[in-house]
């Protein structure tokens, strides 16, 4: 089939590589030139693993092109996709769809009838239906038809979501639709992914809602830490044990710095300020209680950090590892790590950053920090080393030697990721979230 992208973001580029793997045309639109130069040359505008590996291959076949016409890449394709971004409004928590309504406009514009438009965005529920009458409405007799098909990939293992995903979602109003959207999953439907086929707000729902889930999972969790610091009770123990009960699951019950990143923080606002203009609000409120332990998070690593100095940053160096909001990936956007480095600098610390692949992000965003390359430079005659996002490079550090490099050997381990017992045996202080045993 013939496939037309709308967006080239970390969604966008991953669906389009992807969706060219499987064997489908596929041209990509996207409003930054100098992005669609880098990916028509192979090369990834962000690090996600596999990607460029995927993008050269698929470029190769002649599969994948991309293009900063929006009329080049929609004309004569039958199905359009829109992966564009829905950030949070300025000064407000809702979720701002200039980009997508613009995206839809231009499909409208430039696309061949009959076709179909397929969203994918994350949206307010009610989007896809104020589109689909707009469509209706359409006096140029345009047979275009709408449909929903959210998207569920993580950063860092965007491909492998998107080439085996635990469902696809499939929102329509028509049988029409339906078939369109099982064409060009064919291959995936073939190999057993299940399907939900639904309508449009309930498709909408299905990603509000599992984001919301999964943020609940993640802050549940880090309420439980806080109680285990007072209670001098071991939140990975805690958490391990509720693992193994079936209903709940070990995934998503890591306690730690929390949530960050482009989707569950913005995600979880826009369906509080989308439920309250539904008239439904105290249905989701629990959401800004989930959104506020998140945040509580970022404190105590400042506040531990403010302990261990007896109150007063001035004159302390801290090496803080990690700047992107997760590992595998560069994305900086609401990282924890980042919004830990520029508080603790901002009390007066000399703070110094190492992450492997996010620095020119972060530096974007905070140019006041100071960044490492090696973290052996930035851990260099640090007087606390704060581990906050958990690359496996982190997890590789042999405690000893980087007892000898640092100033002090005490570490807060913001993610719960390294072994406690190797670190104190090497040396090190360690602090740890939710481990109130620990602690003395
Ligand atoms: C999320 C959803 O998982 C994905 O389905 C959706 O399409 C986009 O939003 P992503 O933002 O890439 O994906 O990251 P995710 O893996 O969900 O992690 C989100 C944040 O939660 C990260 O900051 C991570 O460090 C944190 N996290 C995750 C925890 O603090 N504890 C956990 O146990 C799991």
């Amino acid at each position: 089939m013939r496939l037309s992208v709308l967006g080239a973001g970390y969604l966008g580029a991953v669906h389009a590589a992807c969706m060219a793997h499987l064997g489908h045309e596929v041209r990509v639109y996207d409003i930054d030139p100098a992005k669609v130069a880098l990916l028509a040359d192979g090369k990834a505008p962000f690090y996600e693993p596999g990607f460029e590996e995927l993008l050269s291959s698929t470029l190769t076949t002649g599969r994948l092109t991309f293009t900063s016409s929006a009329r080049d890449a929609i004309e004569g394709s039958d199905v359009h996709f829109i992966c564009v971004g829905t950030p949070q409004q300025q000064g407000a928590e809702a979720a701002d769809l200039r980009y997508v309504d613009s995206a839809f406009e231009a499909i409208v514009k430039h696309a061949s009838c009959p076709g179909t438009i397929v969203g994918k965005s994350t949206v307010p529920v009610g989007t896809a239906r104020r589109l689909a009458d707009a469509l209706s409405q359409d006096r140029t007799g345009s047979q275009l038809e709408l449909a929903w098909n959210p998207e569920f990939l993580r950063e860092g293992t965007a491909i492998a979501d998107t080439l085996r995903p635990d469902r696809l979602v499939f929102g329509v109003d028509t049988d029409t639709a339906e078939k369109v959207l099982a064409e060009v999953y064919r291959s995936l439907l073939d190999s057993g992914v299940p399907v939900v086929t639904t309508d449009l707000p309930t498709s909408e729902m299905v990603k509000v809602a599992a984001n919301s889930f999964l943020a609940t999972k993640i802050s549940f969790i880090n309420a439980m830490a806080e109680i285990c610091e007072v209670a001098k009770a071991d939140v990975v123990t805690l958490s391990r044990a509720l693992g193994y009960d079936q209903r709940i699951g070990p995934r998503f019950l890591n306690a730690g710095l929390g949530f960050g990143g482009g989707c569950l923080p913005k995600d979880i606002r826009a369906f509080s300020a989308r439920a309250g203009e539904l008239g439904a609000a105290d249905a989701v409120s629990f959401l800004r209680e989930i959104d506020k332990i998140n945040q509580r998070r970022r404190d105590r690593v400042v506040s531990l950090a403010s302990n261990i100095f007896g109150g007063d940053f001035l004159g302390k160096r801290i090496a803080v590892l990690g700047a992107a909001f997760k590992p595998d990936s560069d994305d900086v956007r609401d990282s924890p790590a980042l919004n830990v480095a520029a508080a603790m600098h901002l009390k007066g610390a000399a703070v110094g950053v190492h992450d492997p692949q996010a620095i020119n992000n972060a530096k974007k965003q905070f140019p006041t920090l100071s960044y490492y390359e090696h973290v052996d430079e930035a851990c260099r005659a640090a007087d606390l080393v704060v581990l906050a996002t958990e690359w496996q490079d982190y997890r590789d550090i042999d405690p000893r030697v980087f007892a000898s490099l640092v100033g002090q050997p005490v570490l807060i381990d913001a993610r719960n990721a390294l072994n406690h017992e190797v670190w104190i045996e090497a040396g090190w202080k360690v602090h740890a979230l939710g481990r109130g045993n620990l602690e003395e």
